[in-house]
């Protein structure tokens, strides 16, 4: 049992003890499930669709539209008879009891429930996503949201609002931490196990925000300009190997608008791409408000608004009685409803409150984040740092002596105990707060170096914080980036003038290491002075427990960068991030609660650098960056040799990984792939990887099977996948630009 383990237990067990008497109170188990029927529907042999159209034959009008539209947020919003059995989440769909439907109860679960700390309830922080996806381990994309479908269950809800998947076209996204990074074939392969995951436990998987939502700035508003092959080929791949690979029940349709129409009434996307082109037999259901008519939306493809019902309730029932929108669009809308119910499990399964059990949730939190530590440098051998030949170490950095800072906004996961920088009992989180987690780096530091004299400076004073490292045998600097949804960042720059303390700090001990807690990428005017970097994200419940691996060689680092840190954003291809002008973020004189909701005015933003997201934009435009896409460094190194590809059914790439130091480690190998000239692509795309683990002096042999997707483009007068013959090269090694081994194929 670690330190931290063993001084959470107490508030832990109280929690517990707590959880069990409230299961104990009568009726409060049961409130939550649909009583039992015994309908034909019931029969688990037939098919969710079978069963849904059982279901429909069934319903009445008000009852088909019922499942169309939440019933407010019960998280906010008083009880009242449509709410009074919900679980208070976020969102909440009542079902059809009669006929054993239990109601959707919907909770946020970005990287862990959201906001159960006002429910008294224990829920596991685990590392940001984008933690998740510097791993590059799609088993422990499956753990992570197999985790969040366990606790979301345990706590009463049957619906997660996880999944997010826009790809980083700007860094300065606030949400950058909630995504899975630059790549869609990494994005898209992540997110399908992490909903598989979350969808093994009988809870209803999600995948959002469809689509486009790559700044915050304006989201309610902005109009993004994009052609169709790039769409295609950018952030509607990760979305399109999400929902085809990991089958989500749900699709959360995004805020702003995409070529003219909001997403949440965008048939191209809806319609078009989703259910016609991937077969998305699932429902569509709009982002919080971004629902923006009826009629309209509705023959989109929109099939269920939440939270509210200002759209999808007394409106639609009269559009339907007057022939507007056909009785055949709203059956197909609940059909979707209740297929996905019946196909997640969430009718034959239904939610049983439980305690959460906080230990497993520790450790999955922790490995997730010792997966994804990235270490950028490491020169003259900083790092590992040998515990035994330390007797002073300086912890320099805002609340590292209590914390570590976690990603904001409606991902916002309650830190058990209270925000750590919060006096007690002062611990309630509140909307864009800047939350710790009291995770203390600098306690983990002491447990791992017991005879060393840990001091403490909060960095606020450079020159204070360089005296204090001055005198030290190493010093670590905690620097970090808070963000969140609702805004995006200024600039890459770490705020609250840390590039100033960690340059003082550096300059005053050679043997300075910079731990960084951050959701996006930052610039680092210093990076030439500290011995070592890591990029430790938002690293969640136990973060201080895996950096305090990573720092004392514990754990070997293993994590790549799923996004490119560039020099500076004079280098991205939106040098200046487009933000709404004022008016339109806002209604001009008086408006009525319909035009409200029927939406703002648009502004315009062209995504003009096409396909060229992420690292096929310094690609292709030549540019150096700090520290690549797929980049990362281990306490070992490794050797690639002897690659060999064929072209069968499948491009198979094969290859030899040695690992040529004294430790045992873990290496993605990172395969892409350059597209014959005629194909108009950036230099080269990511098409597959492998992580794999080596003892010291192993080799293995890997092979990667390529899916012939990942080297097409999509043609948009066919309207569809296609693969342009001609010479193609396969390029493999350990990052974006350290591609060693490369063979050609010539594909037909
Ligand atoms: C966010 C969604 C979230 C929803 C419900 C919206 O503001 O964009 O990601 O699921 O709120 O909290």
């Amino acid at each position: 049992m670690t330190n931290s383990l063993r001084r959470a237990v107490p508030r832990v067990w109280a929690l517990a003890i707590i959880s069990i008497l409230l299961l104990a109170l009568p009726g409060l188990s049961q409130r939550h499930s649909a009583p039992k029927v015994d309908g034909p529907w019931m029969n688990a042999s037939l098919s969710p669709d079978q069963r849904a159209d059982l279901v429909l034959k069934e319903l009445t009008l008000d009852e088909k539209i019922a499942l169309l539209h939440g019933v407010g947020m019960p998280t906010d919003d008083p009880v009242t008879p449509d709410n009074a059995a919900s679980n208070r989440g976020v969102g909440y769909v009542v079902g059809v009891p009669r006929l054993g439907i239990p109601g959707i109860d919907m909770s946020d679960a970005a990287y862990g429930v959201r906001s159960s700390g006002v429910n008294g309830r224990y829920s596991t922080a685990l590392p940001a996503n984008v933690a998740a996806a510097a791993s590059w381990d799609t088993e422990a994309a499956f753990e992570y949201g197999a985790l969040i479908g366990r606790e979301l269950r345990a706590q009463g809800f049957n619906m997660s609002l996880g999944g997010g998947v826009d790809i980083t076209r700007d860094p300065r996204n606030g949400r950058t931490f909630e995504y899975l990074g630059e790549d869609p074939v990494l994005a898209g392969t992540l997110v399908a196990r992490l909903i598989e995951g979350t969808q093994s436990q009988h809870v209803i998987g999600d995948i959002k925000h469809y689509a486009f939502n790559d700044q915050e700035s304006g989201r309610n508003s902005v109009n993004i300009h994009i052609g169709e092959r790039a769409a295609r080929e950018t952030d509607l791949l990760a979305f399109e190997i999400g929902v085809t690979k990991g089958h989500p029940a749900a699709v959360m349709c995004s805020y702003n608008r995409v070529n003219g129409d909001f997403a949440c009434e965008n048939k191209f996307l809806l319609n078009d791409v989703l259910k016609k082109d991937w077969k998305f037999p699932g429902f569509v259901l709009s982002d919080w408000g971004g629902t923006h008519s009826d009629a309209k939306a509705s023959a989109a493809g929109l099939d269920n608004e939440e939270p509210g019902n200002v759209f999808f309730d007394a409106r639609f029932k009269a559009a339907v009685q007057a022939g507007t929108i056909p009785m055949a669009e709203l059956d197909d809308h609940a059909h979707r409803i209740l297929r996905s119910m019946f196909a997640a499990g969430v009718i034959d399964y239904p939610r049983q409150r439980s305690v959460v059990d906080p230990f497993a949730g520790l450790e999955v939190a922790r490995k997730i984040e010792e997966g994804g530590i990235v270490l950028l440098k490491n020169e003259r051998g900083a790092l590992p740092l040998a515990a035994e030949k330390l007797h002073t170490i300086a912890v320099i950095g805002a609340h590292s002596d209590v914390g570590m800072i976690s990603g904001g906004g409606s991902a916002q996961v309650d830190p058990i105990g209270g925000n750590a920088i919060m006096p007690p009992g002062k611990g309630a989180t509140h909307w864009q707060d800047h939350v710790w987690f009291p995770t203390s780096p600098m306690k983990a530091i002491q447990a791992r170096a017991p005879h060393a004299t840990v001091t403490y400076n909060s960095g606020e004073d450079a020159a204070a914080a360089a005296l204090a490292a001055k005198g030290a045998d190493v010093a670590v600097v905690f620097a970090y980036e808070w963000e969140s949804e609702g805004m995006d960042l200024k600039d890459l720059s770490l705020p609250e003038k840390q590039d100033e303390l960690i340059a003082a700090v550096a300059a005053a001990n050679p043997h300075t290491i910079v731990v960084l807690e951050t959701g996006s990428p930052v610039t680092m005017p210093w990076v030439g002075a500290p011995a070592a970097i890591l990029e430790a994200w938002f690293a969640g419940s136990d973060g201080a427990n895996a950096v305090g691996n990573v720092l004392f060689g514990k754990v070997n680092p293993s994590g790549k960068l799923p996004n490119t840190f560039p020099k500076s954003e004079a280098d991205l291809p939106h040098p200046v991030l487009t933000r709404p002008p004022l008016a339109s973020e806002q209604f001009s004189g008086p408006v009525s609660p319909l035009e409200r909701a029927q939406g703002l005015p648009p502004f315009e933003v062209a995504y003009d650098e096409g396909l060229k997201v992420g690292y096929k934009w310094f690609d292709a435009e030549k540019k150096p960056v700090l520290f690549p896409f797929g980049f990362g460094l281990s306490y070992t190194s490794y050797g690639y040799s002897g690659l060999k590809v064929s072209a069968g059914d499948k491009v198979t790439a094969t290859f030899t990984v040695a690992n040529t130091g004294a430790r045992a480690g873990a290496e993605i190998a990172e395969v892409y792939a350059a597209l014959p000239a005629n194909a108009q692509e950036p230099p080269k795309r990511l098409v597959g990887w492998s992580k794999v683990k080596l003892n010291a002096g192993e080799k293995k042999t890997v092979t990667v099977e390529i899916d012939p997707k990942y080297l097409s483009i999509f043609d948009e007068q066919k309207g569809g996948w296609t693969l342009v013959p001609g010479a193609y090269t396969i390029l493999v090694g350990g990052s974006s630009q350290s591609l060693p081994l490369k063979a050609a194929v010539s594909l037909k």
